[in-house]
């Protein structure tokens, strides 16, 4: 077998629904179906060789070897592409090189975009050519927020049945609403405990069913929010979506708090704002960094507050990203 090699850029989302909590962890079956925004400015570039002269699967992000545990979780989803391809050819270790242009770890979904990219230069390296909505399931598997990375735009990930109709939809593309998400980087430092070891831990907040029995009406309200592009209503309903979300981290077992005070500073400083008329909103993460979404008409105005504000080390722009995509060989 000679190399089979292919290059794919992903974006990460940033999601105005949330989700939190897998009905089943080895799937990645999520227990509600949520919503997000790919984030155009920002992506992951990932080049995935396989090569029969190599003895192990590798893995670099940004030129550097990484450690035991990501190399393993992503050595575990090229055996699900090994498995997929393997009916077709004969398929061996690959050697992963992967590039972000934003700083991982710190709220801003870098797993999205690096499972969405993975999966689509690790199918095509293979020889697949499959469908957005494989692409999309195969992508979940690796990271559940990496589904919605596949589609362009405004992304729906349907909760689904099982693992054939789990995967996420394009509702709308970048191009239909140009809002304008500033994340604002109130740390750097890789979180402690990231959403793959939170997610089975949902279920031990008393809160959990409550927030997940009342996703489906959110979801509804976001859509059409979406589709109308109504940006009040879309405030409302995200920031109570974050919030609600953040409950359960804060109240499951051990209790997970990802707000900073300069976070909580930051989310009711924009909800001032925007009953003062100047149109924000805020939702955060599995971190403490503040996403501050507005319309681009209003986003010098949001962005010049935001500027005058303390604790911000870094504020990163970005309009809305199309799909995952390919780069020509
Ligand atoms: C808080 O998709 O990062 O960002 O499937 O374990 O990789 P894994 O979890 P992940 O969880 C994302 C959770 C969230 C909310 C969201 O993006 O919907």
């Amino acid at each position: 077998m000679s190399d089979q090699t292919a290059t794919a850029i992903a974006h990460p989302n940033i999601a105005f629904i949330k989700y939190w909590g897998n009905r089943d962890n080895e799937l990645r079956l999520p227990q509600n179906g949520s919503i997000s925004m790919n984030l155009g400015s920002l992506h992951t570039r990932t080049t995935v060789t396989f090569d029969d002269a190599l003895h192990a699967d590798s893995l670099t992000v940004n030129g550097a070897n990484s450690g035991e545990a990501a190399t393993a979780r992503v050595s575990r989803f090229l055996d699900i592409i090994r498995a997929l391809a393997n009916q077709r050819n004969e398929i061996h270790f690959a050697s992963v090189e992967s590039h972000n242009n934003f700083p991982m770890g710190a709220g801003i979904a870098s797993s999205a975009a690096a499972f969405a990219a993975l999966a689509l230069a690790g199918s095509a390296a293979a020889g697949l050519n499959l469908s957005e909505s494989e692409l999309s399931r195969l992508a979940r598997r690796g990271s559940g927020s990496a589904s919605r990375s596949i589609p362009g735009g405004f992304c729906e990930w349907l909760m689904g049945e099982d693992d054939e109709t789990s995967l996420a939809i394009s509702i709308a593309p970048a191009a239909h609403w140009p809002l304008t998400d500033f994340i604002a980087v109130l740390s750097t430092e890789h979180k402690k405990v990231g959403s793959s070891a939170g997610h089975p831990l949902a279920g031990t907040s008393p809160f959990q069913a409550a927030r997940t029995a009342s996703v489906p009406e959110r979801l509804l309200i976001c859509r059409n929010a979406i589709l109308k592009r109504d940006f009040s209503a879309l405030a409302e309903v995200s920031e109570r979506d974050s919030t609600l979300m953040h409950a359960v981290m804060m109240t499951q077992e051990p209790p997970l708090f990802y707000w900073e005070p300069a976070s909580l500073n930051l989310i009711k400083k924009v909800a001032a704002w925007r009953a003062d008329g100047l149109p924000c909103f805020t939702t955060l993460d599995a971190g403490p960094n503040v996403h501050v979404l507005c319309p681009e008409t209003a986003a010098d105005a949001v962005e010049s507050r935001l500027r005058t504000l303390p604790g911000i080390t870094d504020l990163i722009r970005s309009g809305p990203g199309g799909p995952a995509r390919l780069e020509p060989v």
